[in-house]
């Protein structure tokens, strides 16, 4: 279903532009995500430092009858509009900051590429909650996220292992795009 103002629907929830500067991910009945707990861990790394979307507010819509968490709205542009040079130095902050939250016991696990319908090869494949804007790149949906504190060290080095993985295809695909 496509709601009024609608800009992208993931894999669970749909996204819809609230104004100029902010939108809301949409958590109807179906949706078996949990939007406190997703609250609670954008906020957490909001505390770190600016590589995941700004969180701004919790909401309920009587209208589209949805709960609604409302954050920064990011506008992406395509790789290709800018420098090999300059991804790479975007692609390096990147690390950096992805390592500062790891550090901190966050880890995103879900940078993954997801493989678009009817394309097999690399051209296929999106890896659609990391954003580029002007200021470089962003991170979104935190939806699968985990806090170190909450699984124990055992799982949290395991997801960074798969994290770590996905870093280094991540780079390949943002510079040689
Ligand atoms: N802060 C945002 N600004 C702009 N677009 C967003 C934002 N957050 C999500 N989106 C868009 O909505 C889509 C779905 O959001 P996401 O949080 O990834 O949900 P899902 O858990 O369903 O994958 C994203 O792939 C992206 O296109
Ligand atoms: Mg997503």
């Amino acid at each position: 279903m496509k709601y009024p103002r609608q800009l992208s629907a993931g894999a669970n929830n749909a996204v819809i532009a609230v104004s100029k500067t902010e939108v809301a991910k949409l958590f109807t009945g179906d949706t078996r995500s949990d939007i406190g707990s997703e609250a609670e861990k954008i906020k957490f790394a909001n505390t770190i430092n600016d590589l995941v979307v700004r969180f701004i507010r919790l909401d309920y819509s009587e209208e589209l009858q949805a709960e609604m968490l409302v954050m920064e709205r990011i506008r992406p542009f395509d790789y290709r509009a800018y420098e090999i040079e300059r991804r790479e130095l975007w692609y390096d902050v990147f690390v950096d900051e992805l390592t500062a939250l790891h550090q901190a016991g966050f880890v995103h696990r879900d940078l993954k590429p997801r493989r678009r319908p009817g394309l097999s090869d690399l051209g296929g494949l999106a890896f659609d909650n990391i954003l580029l804007t002007e200021h470089g790149l962003r991170l979104i949906d935190v939806g699968i996220s985990a806090l170190k504190w909450q699984v124990g060290e055992r799982i949290f080095a395991r997801y960074l292992d798969v994290e770590q993985t996905e870093l280094v295809q991540f780079r390949d695909y943002f510079l040689n795009r």
